[in-house]
């Protein structure tokens, strides 16, 4: 019997190529990047390369990736590290659909004294912007919203979202682990175009995209 694998969402075949590439990096290339001898500083080179290609395809500049070990974490360090930068603001907003590894974060903040708005979806899966809107203040610390929902693949309009929350100087995060290498915008990106539209932080997921 044959098995058709339809779980792509949850986890994707590493590609082989990606394979072939990391191999000598789990064998003898096994080096500590930090270590300034010559093994460490040729492991320190494939992840100067490894970023400058996640950088190009994301259309951004090399100094903002940050290589983390999930979206998970990414999207915990996110979190954290916008409200760690503003500490003196105590509000932010979610969506109630957001994957657990925003939700939980978020009600750990609530158990620390935070105020958390989850904005509700419709029987569609859609947001409601004019909630968003209002939902806003200057006590608002952070917005993070999925860019693609890991059930319904209900696509948020983020460019709009971005757009109310550059307005008000409020910091954006998106979790883009659904979207990144399976959309992209209309110039190519994967998948928003970061120049034009001002998110500030993005969370992507190589296993999701036959990475490692
Ligand atoms: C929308 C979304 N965010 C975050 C994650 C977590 O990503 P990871 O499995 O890399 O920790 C997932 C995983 O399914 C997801 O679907």
């Amino acid at each position: 019997m044959s098995v058709i694998y339809l779980d792509n969402n949850a986890t994707t075949r590493i590609d082989p190529e990606v394979v072939e590439a990391i191999l000598p990096w789990l064998g003898e290339q096994y080096a500590n990047p930090s270590s300034v001898h010559h093994f460490g500083q040729q492991a320190r080179h494939a992840v100067e390369i490894a970023r400058e290609q996640v950088a190009a395809a994301m259309g951004v500049r090399e100094r903002q990736i940050v290589f983390t070990g999930s979206g998970t974490e990414a999207n915990n360090l996110a979190i954290r590290g916008v409200l760690a930068a503003r500490p003196e603001k105590r509000h932010v907003v979610t969506t109630a659909v957001e994957h657990d590894s925003v939700l939980r974060p978020m009600q750990q903040l609530e158990r620390e004294g935070y105020r958390v708005t989850y904005l509700g979806v419709d029987s569609l899966g859609h947001l409601d912007l004019s909630e968003l809107e209002a939902s806003l203040s200057d006590q608002t610390a952070l917005v993070s919203i999925m860019h693609a929902n890991n059930e319904t693949g209900v696509i948020f309009p983020v460019e709009k979202v971005a757009a109310l929350t550059a307005t008000k100087g409020i910091p954006l995060h998106v979790d883009a682990v659904q979207t990144t290498g399976k959309v992209r915008d209309a110039s190519g990106h994967s998948p928003l175009n970061l120049d034009d539209v001002p998110v500030d932080l993005l969370t992507a997921s190589a296993h999701k995209f036959h990475g490692p």
